[in-house]
């Protein structure tokens, strides 16, 4: 594999090495990979797609897509179940939280592949009719919120800690509902919320 350093403009310098060298050496990762026939032959252009079957909130889907595809994408684009947030795609703010199989997890970084013939519950799937959960409804009920934004997160996280631990026994809930981040700082409603929730 040869490579060919360019000027940032996707202009390539001929040899010459890059101008910005001397002054910040980690922009030299911006390269242009030239392939050799082999390689290019070897490289598929398209992503392989791959049929996957899971279920959503008790409705089976079987969809054929690339399986590194975050299960987060596919609620939002393809299922447009759109209650579940995308905050910073990395796993850090937790706001994407569904349930898998009963215990949350983190939608934006878990790909399809890894949800395979799993069942998913997001925050639409929670309330029975009009009915709604009792953890949404304590969350009403102590307006845990202000934005919102985090709240669907935090309200799955809440439903997964109680039904581990109904009675907040053995579970450190200001330690667990911490990796949650809540930009608006309700997070003592929060506590209060699952707090009365619990049974
Ligand atoms: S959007 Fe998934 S953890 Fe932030
Ligand atoms: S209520 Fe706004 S981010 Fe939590």
């Amino acid at each position: 594999m040869a490579y060919k350093p360019t000027n940032g403009l996707g202009e390539t310098l001929n040899g010459r090495q890059p101008a910005i060298e001397k002054e910040s050496p980690s922009l030299l990762l911006n390269v242009e990979v030239e392939l050799t026939e082999a390689e290019r032959a070897a490289t598929p252009n398209r992503i392989m797609e791959t049929k996957i079957s899971f279920k959503v909130n008790g409705q089976p889907h079987t969809i054929t897509t690339d399986p590194a595809r975050p299960l987060l994408d596919v609620l939002r684009e393809d299922l447009h179940l759109t209650g579940t947030k995308y905050g910073c795609g990395e796993g850090q703010c937790r706001a994407c939280t569904v349930l898998a199989d009963g215990q949350s997890i983190a939608s934006c970084t878990t790909s399809m592949s890894e949800i395979e013939n799993q069942s998913i519950i997001t925050i639409e799937g929670l309330a029975q009719g009009n009915e709604l959960h009792p953890v949404q409804q304590a969350f009403l009920d102590e307006e845990a919120f202000q934005c919102g934004y985090c709240t669907v997160g935090m309200i799955m996280e809440a439903v997964d800690l109680l039904r581990a631990d109904p009675h907040l026994a053995k579970t450190d809930v200001q330690a667990r509902m911490q990796r949650h981040i809540c930009r608006c700082g309700t997070y003592p409603k929060i506590l209060k919320a699952i707090r009365r929730a619990a049974v």
